[in-house]
């Protein structure tokens, strides 16, 4: 016997005869449930549970329904490491790394992130953010609801001002279709500090990380620790400014070298230690000991052409939670696909389908410091992900397509 209405919650959206995973039980339990049913409320999920007694819990008069058709509903999925805004192309440096040359060869002879500064700071503020627009939009039709975004491309005070502008108009103007979280990145020294770094840095604390924090441009500060980028001890003294402003540590760490990021990350209490390819088993323990997440990226490893894994494995197995994604940019992942991200991650990185998933939602929620995002439970922002097939083994499967059908973000369908 259903309860009265006035106690059942007035709901606005339900979706129906779905396999919903919850992606809310750790790691490696995507949180299954079969003929189910997900009940939003306005911007948020009101009920989860059979679908035959939907109707009972609560009340769906004037709710819009969605029938997924038995197919799997999830979390809307975390992009939690991306670098979308910028200008030029690097299809060159591709050709040139195909033919043997390394991503740090072609960066140390003045081409990599260098071209792509010159390229971003000649374009005008309209065509980065257009661009930065339709690569947000590539994102979400494939069911991506949250974007972590760096500037980086300007390594100017003035400049990476601009791109932080730039990314918190983006924000606004995708306000409801997707969650963009801004972060300052310091990429590399420009050319010009080359003689004085500690200058360069310098001036990156004592205004640029004022600056942003006075304007709210940034949640976040990211360092690219790496030969031909910052050194330990200059992150270091960057992230000890941001942190001073209320800026979040995280850390571009040990990709190319193994250069003691991971560690870093940890003594500071980073949010993230991204790409982690070279990390050492003292960088796993630390990470491990201060909770920081790992975040993976396996389509700079494949777009690097290179053979050098990311260990997942023992970084799950040592109790660091991950994070899987894209990492969007010209330089090392140019590359919009998720699906093909999600399969690399089993395929290469030895994670199951289920974890994979849970990395590229709740993982990534972690790793954003935003617990209302990336799983499915009453209280929880209401962006889901209807899916034209049955499981997470399938999505990783068949691989490199798009197998979202209908993405809702805040509770309304934004992409069907
Ligand atoms: O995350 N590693 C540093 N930053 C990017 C690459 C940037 C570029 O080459 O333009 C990354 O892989």
């Amino acid at each position: 016997m259903p309860a009265p209405t006035s106690l059942r919650p007035n709901v606005t959206l339900v979706v129906r005869n779905a396999v919903v995973a919850t992606c809310d039980r750790g790691p490696s339990d995507v949180g299954l449930l079969y003929g189910a049913a997900v009940a939003v409320a306005d911007r948020h999920v009101a009920w989860i549970g059979r679908d035959r007694d939907v109707e009972d819990a609560v009340d769906l008069d004037g709710a819009r329904v969605l029938d997924a058709r038995g197919g799997l509903v999830t979390p809307g999925l975390v992009d939690s490491h991306t670098h979308l805004v910028f200008a030029g192309e690097r299809a060159g440096e591709f050709a040139l790394r195909v033919t043997g040359r390394s991503y740090l060869e072609v960066a140390l002879s003045g081409g990599g992130i260098a071209v792509t500064t010159r390229a971003t700071n000649a374009a005008p503020d309209e065509t980065l953010f257009e661009d930065a627009a339709a690569r947000a939009r590539r994102l979400l039709q494939q069911g991506v609801t949250t974007i972590e975004v760096k500037s980086g491309y300007g390594l100017t005070v003035e400049a990476e001002l601009r791109l932080l502008r730039i990314i918190q108009r983006l924000g606004q103007a995708l306000f409801g279709q997707v969650t963009i979280v801004p972060t300052l990145l310091l990429h590399a020294v420009p050319p010009q500090w080359g003689g004085d770094r500690a200058g360069f840095v310098s001036r990156i604390c004592e205004e640029l990380v004022p600056a942003v924090a006075k304007e709210k441009l940034a949640a976040f500060c990211d360092v690219f620790i790496e030969e031909g980028a910052f050194r330990l001890d200059e992150a270091r003294r960057i992230l000890d400014a941001a942190r001073a402003r209320g800026l979040v540590p995280r850390v571009h760490a040990d990709q190319l070298t193994s250069g003691g990021g991971a560690q870093l990350a940890a003594d500071l209490g980073a949010a993230s230690a991204d790409h982690l390819e070279e990390v050492d088993d003292a960088g796993v323990a630390a990470l491990a000991g201060a909770g920081v997440v790992a975040g993976l990226l396996p389509l700079s490893t494949l777009f690097l052409g290179s053979e050098r894994w990311a260990p997942a494995r023992r970084l799950l197995d040592a109790g660091v939670p991950v994070s899987l994604a894209t990492n969007l940019n010209p330089g090392s992942a140019m590359s919009e696909n998720v699906g093909l991200a999600l399969s690399l991650a089993c395929l290469k990185l030895r994670l199951s389908p289920a974890e994979a998933l849970v990395a590229f939602t709740a993982g990534g929620a972690r790793a954003l410091r935003r617990p209302d995002l990336g799983r499915l439970a009453p209280g929880a922002e209401a962006d889901l992900v209807l899916w034209g097939c049955g499981s997470a083994e399938h999505l990783a499967w068949h691989m490199a397509v798009n197998h979202a059908l209908t993405v809702v973000k805040r509770g309304r369908v934004v992409h069907e």
